[in-house]
């Protein structure tokens, strides 16, 4: 280990919060003094600096990034018997807020190089599930380790075929494409607040966007039991899935410095384009997608002593997934056997993410990048 160099942390919890504390501990004593714990008045604060950092007209805050999927689907009336599109290689949330609801996932795989939803697989998956007859009634498209997904081909997608288009930016929260917030291309976009997240809180939390009155109105009674005008006269089967105070408190301190963050997570993955000799191994942006890089995720068949080298250099790493969606206990009767998940599959295998954070001094980026020329080198 290099003298000097401080202990790397894979998500830069920690300094983040040690170079925060202070106002932190400011909004948390606020929140302490008004005893306003659910709904207290930080919650629409937060909801109107949201809605103005994502430049779009409505933002709803929730439990959780998984109440944010059911929330949304809820919201479009999709009823149990409904077909939603879900990429195979996601977290679970993707596939487990319509099943949650009795909604099938059909599941489509993704791009070999960007990991995004792979258009040609949905549109061939489209035409052999309309020839079964299904009713096929939304895409839910996820924004994988920060990069937009092909929204164009999407959008064009779902209008041909009259689809709601719900897309979750748990991992790409404040990203770009063609020059536009993500936010401004599907129906409903979601995110998480989970505490690892570009945009986190200390706890549980979630957010949906959207541009539709009818739908912000009905997911602020859908998180709130389906309450009418009448507290006690409930208009919805509802869900029991409001943001705390308390963390509204914390995510309204985190998003000024958000903008910081990104940018030094930018500057970090250009850093690692440019300097980590196998190039074949990086991870691709495409044309009009920028990406947030909530994970700098790298693909390698030897990745399993990789994982082992890094660790042994005091280096975290992680395996963002290693079971595609069409693999898991719980959700593989949903599998098409007729269709095949290759990129999917290869990506399970070989995707190790390295340390990406607003945190990371100029010292551990180059450990990080010397230790992966040094492995690579060997070979
Ligand atoms: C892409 C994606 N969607 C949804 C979620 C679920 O968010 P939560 O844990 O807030 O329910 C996650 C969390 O890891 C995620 O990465």
């Amino acid at each position: 280990m290099v003298k000097n160099l401080k202990t790397i942390s894979f998500s830069g919890l920690d300094s983040q919060l040690e170079k925060n504390r202070s106002d932190i501990n400011k909004a948390l004593k606020n929140v302490l003094d008004s005893c306003q714990f659910i709904m207290g008045k930080e919650i629409e604060t937060l909801e109107q600096k949201l809605a103005s950092f994502f430049k779009i007209k409505y933002a709803v805050t929730c439990a959780n990034g998984t109440d944010a999927i059911t929330l949304s689907l809820m919201a479009i009336d999709l009823k149990p018997g409904d077909f939603v599109i879900v990429p195979d290689f996601t977290f679970v949330s993707s596939i487990e807020a319509p099943v949650q609801l009795g909604i099938k996932p059909i599941l489509v795989d993704i791009n070999k190089d960007d990991f995004s939803i792979n258009i040609e697989h949905l549109k061939s998956v489209i035409n052999v599930n309309k020839k079964m007859g299904y009713k096929i009634k939304a895409i839910i498209n996820v924004d994988l380790f920060g990069m937009p997904s092909d929204y164009s081909s999407l959008l064009k997608i779902c209008k041909e075929n009259n689809y709601y288009l719900i897309s979750d930016a748990a991992q790409s929260f404040g990203t770009i494409y063609n020059n536009a917030p993500i936010s401004n291309y599907a129906d409903i976009t979601t995110t998480s607040f989970f505490p690892s997240k570009p945009l986190g809180c200390y706890g549980d939390g979630g957010c949906v966007f959207t541009k539709s009155k009818k739908i912000a109105d009905k997911i602020k009674s859908l998180r709130l039991h389906g309450k009418g005008f009448n507290k006690y006269d409930n208009k919805y089967v509802g869900l029991n899935s409001r943001l705390d105070t308390i963390q509204a408190a914390i995510l309204i301190e985190k998003l000024k410095v958000f903008p910081d963050e990104l940018k030094k997570r930018k500057e970090i993955a250009n850093f690692y384009m440019k300097n980590i000799d196998k190039k074949e191994i990086l991870p691709k942006e495409r044309e009009n997608s920028k990406s947030v890089w909530s994970q700098f995720t790298i693909k390698t068949s030897l990745r399993d002593d990789l994982k082992l080298f890094l660790q042994k250099k005091k280096i975290p790493s992680a395996v963002y997934y290693p079971r595609p969606l069409h693999k898991q206990s719980a959700y593989k009767h949903f599998s098409n056997k007729n269709l095949t998940f290759c990129n999917s599959e290869n990506a399970s295998k070989r995707v190790l993410s390295i340390p990406i954070h607003g945190y990371l001094n100029q010292k551990q980026v180059k450990y990080i990048t010397d230790a992966l020329n040094n492995f690579f080198g060997k070979e």
